[in-house]
């Protein structure tokens, strides 16, 4: 015999236990299903351990998505401020880093704690570890095979997030479910992930691994409507493959294989324009002046690769070199070879296309009862804390309107 339940949540994950707290607190009787050994490894990893659980600042352009207004509903009815309401509750100190991102002071296990409290709240039953055979549909009610036994439920919630780190139990489960029920899929790609290089053209700048600085990085294609551009003010680090850092994370989710990305090295000069007018009056050679502004190795290369000698004195050169060296720095534009993929991204790109999906319920609209949230589905926020408001915010719009 099946055991009968209102809601079954698949995916124990950030999006999975806000959906099945939200639900059972409405008196529904919630199964929360999940493969994995140990519980929500991505919240426990996430922030350095400390989990970067919200950005106060959230706004609906944070995110990316081929249907840009699809997260305004879930995110203006479950904001940044609920969850810290929540997080308050719990008595989980906290604090504010970088623009607007909140982090637990202690560790990001609070936060799984204070969701596993929320789920005992409403005697949310678990089914962990549990693997899932097959999901079907019939009359009104779906059945769901288990290694562990059968599940017959009312409403199915897919929680089950998207490609990135397999190692610790990523899978394409929620892709397959809504391929089963024939919804569309936006392409998924590996997104906040560093950007390689092949080694040929990377040779010169792997001895520059380890060094960070701030930067403005853009990337960008298509016109009008369909641009999708994205400009970043953050830190830079080159690495021995490639480049990474805030700002490269960043980029990555809007670059497209095969364009650059523009990188200003130092984005409050204008190199040129500051050598040139200061040419009459120095005396001061080149490889001091610029080594003022950035750090000496790199200094170096940029030199070497225009032909420029570091003790050249700048009233010397021409002011073509000044100015190539200039675009050299305010205008570095390079293109990716490729990105370390999923094993190093920290979200996925695309997904279950939202325009399958009620903005308000995420449930499909041609499959009542069966529901997508999280990063499962195609909307993906910006480094800061941005995805995991998603996943609370499509939790609880799931949570609140699940029969
Ligand atoms: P999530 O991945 O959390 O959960 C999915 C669940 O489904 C998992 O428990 C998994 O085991 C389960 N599952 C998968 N396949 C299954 C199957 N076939 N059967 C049963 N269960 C299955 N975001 C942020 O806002 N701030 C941050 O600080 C960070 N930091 C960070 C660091 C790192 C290293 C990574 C990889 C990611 C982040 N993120 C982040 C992103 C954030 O972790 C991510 O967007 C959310 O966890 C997505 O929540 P979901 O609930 O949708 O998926």
């Amino acid at each position: 015999m099946a055991k009968q339940y209102d809601v079954a949540v698949i995916g124990a994950g950030a999006a999975g236990m806000m959906c099945a707290a939200v639900a059972a607190a409405r008196g529904k009787r919630v199964v929360l299903i999940d493969h994995a050994e140990k519980l929500a490894e991505k919240i426990r990893i996430s922030g350095g351990g400390r989990c970067n659980f919200t950005n106060i600042n959230t706004t609906p352009a944070n995110f990316l998505s081929q249907n840009p207004h699809f997260c305004k509903s879930a995110l203006s009815r479950y904001t940044p401020q609920d969850f810290l309401a929540l997080v308050k509750k719990h008595r989980i100190s906290h604090q504010e880093k970088h623009r607007g991102q909140l982090f637990c002071k202690d560790s990001a296990e609070q936060i799984i704690a204070m969701l596993k409290a929320e789920c005992a709240d409403g005697d949310v039953t678990w089914r962990m570890p549990c693997k899932i055979e097959a999901l079907e549909q019939f009359d009104d009610n779906f059945l769901i095979s288990t290694d562990t036994g059968d599940i017959e439920a009312t409403s199915v919630v897919i929680a089950t997030g998207g490609l990135s780190i397999p190692k610790i139990g990523a899978t394409d489960f929620g892709y397959r479910i809504a391929e089963q029920f024939g919804l569309k899929i936006v392409e998924t790609r590996p997104g906040l992930v560093p950007l390689t290089f092949d080694g040929p053209s990377w040779e010169a700048f792997a001895p520059l691994a380890g060094i960070a600085l701030e930067v403005e990085v853009e990337t960008g294609t298509g016109k009008g409507k369909g641009a999708v551009k994205g400009k970043f003010r953050e830190d830079l680090l080159f690495t021995h493959r490639g480049l990474s850092g805030p700002a490269i994370l960043q980029i990555s989710s809007y670059w497209q294989p095969g364009t650059p990305i523009v990188v200003n090295l130092l984005p409050e000069l204008d190199v040129a324009d500051e050598l040139i007018s200061t040419k009459g009056t120095q005396k001061k050679q080149l490889g001091n002046v610029v080594g003022q502004w950035l750090p000496a190795r790199l200094v170096e290369r940029l030199l070497q690769a225009q032909g420029l000698a570091p003790d050249a004195r700048i009233a010397d050169l021409p002011d073509a070199k000044l100015r190539a060296l200039g675009d050299a720095i305010n205008r570095w534009a390079i293109v990716p070879t490729g990105s370390e993929g999923y094993r190093k991204a920290e979200v996925t790109l695309g997904g279950v296309d939202t325009r399958e999906l009620s903005q308000q319920s995420m449930m499909v609209t041609k499959v009542p009862g069966l529901y997508f949230i999280g990063e499962a589905i195609d909307v993906t926020g910006w480094l800061g804390g941005y995805n995991f408001q998603w996943a609370w915010a499509s939790g609880f719009a799931a949570g609140s309107s699940v029969a």
